[in-house]
This record gives structure tokens, C-alpha cells and sequence, in this order.
């Protein structure tokens, strides 16, 4: 799949190196070609290369938006039309809300009309994403949103990062108890003192 990959911080970066090695084409879509994270991307392989959002977007069948929540505005507006690609929103709204939106999936769903918009790889630390790894065992992931077709490319790249399960917690309407989930793992790792090696995985007696 032809990628684009917004944001390319800790969760951007991550997942760009993710993907590189399951054969993808990573467009990382940057306001600054020449930065050093950027830069260093584009010496991982040739699968790779650097553009403007909006070309980056125009480009891609599938879009990563992994921004901090306040910049998702001027993000969805320099992507140009975007409405028959699949969005995944990595974000969540740590401090303050996209307002008048209660979270970033809405925002980006008012002002591009994406009809396959979904919400995943936000609910754990970009660690648990680089390395999902604990001893034997593979942690899951999670997702929410009401496009098929969004939550089946979701799940097959969460497989390729390397996550056990991609669970699919419901549409939409269930956005927003992903993000709250993302706090929960915030709360413990961070304001509990867990630290940030800590994750979920659902269990099942057989
Ligand atoms: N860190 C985590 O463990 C984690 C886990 C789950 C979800 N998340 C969520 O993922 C998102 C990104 O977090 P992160 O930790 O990866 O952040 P980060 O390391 O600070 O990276 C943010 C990226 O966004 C870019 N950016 C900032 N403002 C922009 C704008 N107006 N237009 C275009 N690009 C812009 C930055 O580019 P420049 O270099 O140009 O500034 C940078 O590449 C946040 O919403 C966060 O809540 C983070």
C-alpha cells in the first residue's frame, strides 16, 4: 500500500519504520524535508521519500495522522480532498479538546468527509508500538470507527507492527471510549508511576 504518514514523531516514525519493513510505501508527508528525524527516515530505504502534506495525501491510499491534537486542523486543511482514502487517527486530545470537537476523529471527519475513517494506534505508549513484544507474548490493539473498510486496513497494519489481535471496539460512537481508553494507559504509566512498559491484552478462557 502507498502510505502517507503525517506527523512523524515518536508514533509517525515508528510506524513508518513499521511499515517499511512489510514492503510498504511510506510517503511521510512534513513541513520541514531537511529535518533530522525526517532525514534519518529516508536513509532507512529507498521505500521511502519526503513531500509536502498535501502531496504526501494526494499521493496515498491510506493516511496516518499523527499530529499533536491542536494542529489537526491545519493539517486536514493542507491535505486537499482526502474523502475516498482511509484515514487512521493515532491522536489524542491530551489537555485540550479539538473545540468544538470532542475529539480529533470528529474534527477530521467534519472537514475532510472521509467515509473510511478509523482510530487506532493511539491507546498505548509509541514503545509498546516500536517493540509490542513482552517476553512470548504479543499485546493487542484496538479500534474504533464505523468504515469497513478503514478498520480493515487498521487491523492488517496492526499485524504487520506486529500486535496480536487489532480488536474493533465499535463505530463511532465508541471513538471517544478508545481515547478515554488511551488516557486510562496514560494515567497508569505516567501519573500512577507504572511506568511506560506496561500494556493490554485481552484474555479468554477457552
Ligand atoms: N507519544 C506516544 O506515546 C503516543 C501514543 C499514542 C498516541 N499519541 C498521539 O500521537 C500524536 C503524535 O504524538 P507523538 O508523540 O508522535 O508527537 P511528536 O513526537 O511530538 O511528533 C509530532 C509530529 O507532528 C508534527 N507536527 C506538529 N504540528 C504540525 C503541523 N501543524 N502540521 C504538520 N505536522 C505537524 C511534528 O513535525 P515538526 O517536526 O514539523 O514539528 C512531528 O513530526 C499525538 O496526538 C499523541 O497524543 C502519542
Amino acid at each position: 500500500m502507498k502510505i502517507a504518514i503525517i506527523g512523524v514523531g515518536n508514533i509517525g516514525g515508528t510506524l513508518a519504520k513499521a511499515w517499511l519493513k512489510s514492503g510498504h510505501k511510506i510517503l511521510l508527508g512534513v513541513r520541514d524535508l531537511e529535518s533530522d528525524g525526517v532525514q534519518g527516515l529516508l536513509s532507512l530505504s529507498e521505500g521511502v521519500s519526503a513531500k509536502p502534506i498535501y502531496e504526501a495525501a494526494q499521493e496515498a491510499e491510506v493516511i496516518l495522522i499523527a499530529v499533536p491534537s491542536a494542529a489537526v486542523f491545519e493539517v486536514v486543511k493542507n491535505m486537499g480532498y482526502v474523502a475516498d482514502k482511509v484515514i487512521i487517527d493515532a491522536m489524542n486530545s491530551v489537555g485540550k479538546k479539538p473545540e468544538p470537537f470532542a475529539n480529533t476523529t470528529e474534527a477530521i471527519r467534519h472537514h475532510t468527509r472521509c467515509r473510511h475513517l478509523v482510530k487506532c494506534f493511539n491507546s498505548t505508549g509509541w514503545e509498546n508500538i516500536a517493540n509490542p513484544m513482552y517476553g512470548d507474548t504479543a499485546i493487542d490493539m484496538f479500534m474504533a470507527g464505523s468504515s469497513e473498510k478503514g478498520k480493515q486496513v487498521a487491523a492488517q497494519l496492526s499485524k504487520e507492527a506486529g500486535f496480536a489481535e487489532c480488536y474493533d471496539i465499535g463505530g463511532d460512537d465508541k471513538v471517544q471510549l478508545l481515547e478515554d481508553f488511551a488516557l486510562f494507559w496514560i494515567n497508569l504509566a505516567i501519573m500512577q508511576r507504572q511506568g511506560r512498559n506496561i500494556a493490554f491484552k485481552l484474555l479468554r478462557r477457552p
